[in-house]
C-alpha cells in the first residue's frame, strides 16, 4: 500500500545492509514458519534459532504469543486483525533483515494472501516459507494450551482449523513433516539455509 501523504521521503543511510551482512558473516533473511496452532512452529523455530546462535549467527525469533502482548496487543483473531498482525510483523521482519539478522517468525498466518504480501515486501531469496505440516487431529490431540477443547465447546470463536480457515501453502519453500522430531527437522532447515547461501 502507498503512503497516505507524499511529504515523507525515504532517506538512504551511509551504512547499508551489505555492510552489516559483511561484518556479521551471513546474510539477512526471514524464515517464515506457518502452520496450525499446536503444529510445532514455535518449537521448531526455537530449536533452529538455538542451533544458529551456537554457530554465531545473529538471530531474532518473533512469535505470535509474544508479539500479541506488545506490538499487536490491540489485535484479535478476525480476518482483518490477523491481516494487520501479519502486516506489522512483516514490516518489522523487513527492518530486521535490513539490520542483517536471520529472523525466524512463528505465526499461524492462515491466509495465502498475507504470506505472499510479506514475500513481496522482501527481496527475492530473503523470504523462506516453511510449512510445518501437522494434521489437525494431531494438533488437537497435543492441545498444549487447551484451546482446541475450548473451541470445540464453543467457548472460543474463530479458532483456526475449527471455525476459521487455514490455507496450506501450495508451494512452500520447505515442507516439514510436523510429526518428525525437532532433532530431525533442524538439520533439514540448516541444510536449506546453506543451499540458499544464507549461512556458510
Ligand atoms: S495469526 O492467525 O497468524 O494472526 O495468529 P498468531 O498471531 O500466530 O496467534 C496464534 C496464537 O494465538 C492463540 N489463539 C488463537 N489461535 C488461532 N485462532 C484463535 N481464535 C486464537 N485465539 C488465541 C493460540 O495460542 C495461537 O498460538 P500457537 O502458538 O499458534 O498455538
Amino acid at each position: 500500500a502507498l503512503r497516505k501523504d507524499d511529504n515523507v521521503v525515504w532517506h538512504p543511510h551511509a551504512v547499508t545492509r551489505a555492510d552489516r551482512e559483511k561484518q556479521q558473516g551471513h546474510r539477512g533473511a526471514v524464515l517464515w514458519f506457518t502452520g496450525l496452532s499446536g503444529s510445532g512452529k514455535s518449537t521448531v523455530a526455537g530449536a533452529l534459532e538455538q542451533a544458529l546462535h551456537r554457530q554465531g549467527v545473529s538471530t531474532y525469533l518473533l512469535d505470535g504469543d509474544n508479539v500479541r502482548h506488545g506490538l499487536c496487543r490491540d489485535l484479535g483473531f478476525t480476518d482483518d486483525d490477523r491481516r494487520e498482525n501479519i502486516r506489522r510483523v512483516g514490516e518489522v521482519a523487513k527492518l530486521m533483515v535490513d539490520a542483517g539478522l536471520v529472523v525466524l517468525t512463528a505465526f499461524i498466518s492462515p491466509h495465502r494472501a498475507e504470506r505472499d504480501m510479506v514475500r513481496d515486501l522482501l527481496e527475492s531469496g530473503q523470504f523462506v516459507e516453511i510449512f510445518v505440516d501437522t494434521p489437525l487431529a494431531i494438533c488437537e490431540a497435543r492441545d498444549p494450551k487447551g484451546l482446541y477443547k475450548k473451541a470445540r465447546a464453543g467457548e472460543l470463536k474463530n479458532f483456526t482449523g475449527i471455525d476459521a480457515e487455514y490455507q496450506p501453502p501450495e508451494t512452500p519453500d520447505v515442507h516439514l513433516d510436523g510429526e518428525q522430531l525437532v532433532t530431525q527437522l533442524v538439520p533439514q532447515l540448516l541444510e536449506v539455509m546453506r543451499q540458499r547461501a544464507i549461512i556458510n
